[in-house]
């Protein structure tokens, strides 16, 4: 879950790691570090807290080097401070690493390495790493690449678990070697010098080309050369891809935060992702995944499986497969599918979402389902993430990058695509009405502006946020697909806002959770099912008979009305209602925890990618 960075050129480095260390503090803000190579010995310079604070530091620091690895550690092994952050060096002082991800044999590795006098300065798993690579080079008697390389090499061997390494060695002071199993790690090329990063934002201001490494690959980096290998020391070919994200995608264009730019930018990022699969008169454009009609009339189920805001869009998808296409559908929590032996064969299709491609669940969950035989379709916004190495098919939202923690415009990319992926196997298996999967398609393309709508009208949001942000609790009620609504904006307001909140169907109120409506609580309600409406009308009536107040969003005047504090939006079919119910949701809780005080973009103790288990 840490951020990883390095570079390999002719530029001095420490500007560019620093850059690239703030674009991926989503990933983790305990601590921060770099490693320099200076005239052949490595400077490290770490600090517990922030990147801020590393750079505060660094600017009294002189560093020349050229040559440079980087690290923004969310803590998995050891409390956050400055001896747990990383760089790590050996005991010879002769390597520096930066590592993502967990070694879970690190305390049989510490234990053999202490026997051979190696001493520990850390409680963390990766000071392992350093060391284990010297054990290795110091059996050599000759200092060449080749056996740098091998050391690195053999040392991975024996890791268990989970990892992206970054490696400098003082006897090669022109060199860099990297590798990754089960954690991200991409190359980017520029001229005459490298860019490695665990995220693409982190270095997309210098280059759009980048080599995608798979697991148990290493890379050797010179200015000038670049050269892959496999774990048995094997050159491997790989190709450059440009990726087609906008460098400016991962700055704040003049927002304050990543979050509320993140929020107006789902119109155009919802629109990227649909204009080339929605065809007028024809059934939909998914030519990318090669499903063919009969595979699609013999599956019997699809299972979507996902983790946090992802499985929430799942929980849409659910429903829009069930209604267009007729097929029974489960959504089910990642970490709850892997282990549970799922009912799953070749005749089900299983989708798994991630924003980030590098979801360790998701992963695990994605690779059990191939060993029992079934089709897998990755939905993911990141090109060459893990997760479309992985899967049979890979489609991809347009969101852009997305920076803050809690996600927004990729959730509602998730779903418009899963829409769109709902019509067209309706239109494959002829399971609904021609005029009906028409107007649906229409009706998506105006999604856009529909939520445009509801932006401009974000001050009324802010009002009751103003209104509401010092509570302690807070409850969302909805039934049918506002339900899944509700589910998505209470997680958004827990995780930023600290504010205790729970979502929960309408129609249970009565089963518990009533117990707990006391005087001036406030409750959400979302009203867009017009099947619905009426009785959650009623279950609202009910809590604001025990003296809640209530803030509702639906899309008549009338409704709205009746009670304490409402916003009117746009209707659409129910199937795409998610799309503009969960804005108002996004926009609350952004202007309550803005109300708070907090960081809006960094929640406490969160990171954008789980990567572990
Ligand atoms: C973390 C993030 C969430 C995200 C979830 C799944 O918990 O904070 O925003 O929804 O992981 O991430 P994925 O990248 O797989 O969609």
């Amino acid at each position: 879950m840490c951020g990883i960075v390095g570079y390999v050129g002719e530029k001095k480095c420490t500007p560019i790691l620093i850059n690239g260390l703030k674009n991926l503090e989503y990933r983790g803000y305990d601590s921060a570090g770099i490693a320099v190579m200076e005239q052949n010995h490595i400077e490290v310079v770490k600090e517990k807290g922030r990147v801020k604070n590393l750079e505060d530091i660094l600017s009294s620091t002189v560093l020349n080097g050229t040559i440079g690895i980087a690290h923004t550690r969310w803590a998995t092994h050891g409390k956050p401070s400055k001896d747990n952050s990383h760089p790590h060096k050996d005991n010879s002082n002769t390597f520096a690493v930066v590592h993502n991800g967990i070694i879970e044999n690190y305390k049989e590795l510490r234990m053999f390495l202490e026997d051979s006098n190696y001493t520990f300065y850390s409680q963390t798993d990766t000071e392992v790493i350093p060391n284990l690579i010297h054990y290795y080079y110091s059996k050599y008697d000759e200092k060449t690449k080749d056996n740098f390389l091998k050391s690195v090499i053999y040392a991975c061997n024996e890791l268990r678990g989970s990892y992206a390494i970054l490696v400098l060695c003082n006897d090669f002071p022109n060199m860099e070697i990297v590798a990754k199993k089960d954690s991200p790690l991409v190359i980017g090329k520029g001229t005459n010098e490298y860019y490695i990063a665990s995220d693409i934002p982190a270095v997309l201001n210098y280059t759009k080309d980048f080599y995608f490494l798979d697991d148990n690959n290493f890379a050797t980096i010179e200015e000038n050369e670049i050269h892959f290998y496999d774990s048995n020391n094997i050159e491997l070919n790989k190709d450059l891809k440009s990726i087609s994200w906008d460098c400016t995608s991962s700055s704040k264009r003049g927002y304050d935060d990543f979050m509320i730019k993140e929020i107006f930018e789902q119109p155009e990022a919802i629109k990227r992702t649909i204009i080339n699969r929605i065809n007028l008169g024809k059934i939909c454009n998914f030519s990318d995944i090669n499903l063919s009609r009969k595979y699609l009339s013999a599956i019997d189920k699809i299972y979507i499986v996902a983790c946090g805001t992802a499985m929430h869009a799942g929980l849409v998808g659910k429903y829009a497969i069930e209604k267009l296409a007729k097929i029974p559908t489960i959504t089910e929590i990642a970490s709850e599918f892997r282990y549970q032996n799922p009912l799953i064969d070749k005749n089900t299709l299983c989708i798994f979402i991630s924003q980030s491609g590098e979801t360790a669940d998701t992963i695990a969950a994605l690779k059990l389902a191939k060993q029992k035989n079934c089709k897998t379709l990755a939905i993911t916004n990141v090109i060459g993430s893990s997760i479309t190495r992985e899967a049979d098919f890979s489609i991809y939202t347009e969101a852009g990058p997305e920076i803050a923690v809690a996600s927004t415009k990729a959730y509602t990319c998730q779903v418009a695509l899963l829409c769109c992926f709902a019509i067209y196997l309706s239109e494959v298996l002829k399971r609904e009405n021609t005029n009906l999967l028409e107007n649906l398609k229409q009706e998506l393309l105006c999604i856009p502006e529909k939520i445009e709508t509801i932006l401009k009208n974000c001050d009324v949001v802010e009002d009751v946020a103003n209104k509401v942000y010092l509570e302690k609790d807070m409850f969302f009620l909805g039934r049918g697909i506002d339900y899944t609504t509700c589910l998505e904006g209470s997680l958004k307001l827990k995780e930023i806002s600290y504010i205790h909140s729970e979502a929960y169907s309408a129609g249970e109120l009565k089963h518990g959770p009533i117990a707990l409506i006391e005087n001036n609580i406030t409750v959400v309600g979302i009203l867009t099912d017009e099947n619905l409406i009426e009785k959650s009308v009623s279950n609202l009536q009910e809590v604001i008979t025990r003296g809640a107040k209530t803030f509702v969003v639906c899309n008549d005047e009338n409704v709205a009305n009746r009670f304490d504090y409402s916003l009117v939006i746009p209707s659409t079919y129910t199937y795409l209602s998610p799309l503009l119910s969960i804005v108002p949701l996004q926009l609350l809780s952004y202007y309550i925890t803005k109300e708070k005080g907090l960081d809006v973009d960094k929640p406490r103790n969160l990171a954008k990618s789980v990567t572990v288990e």
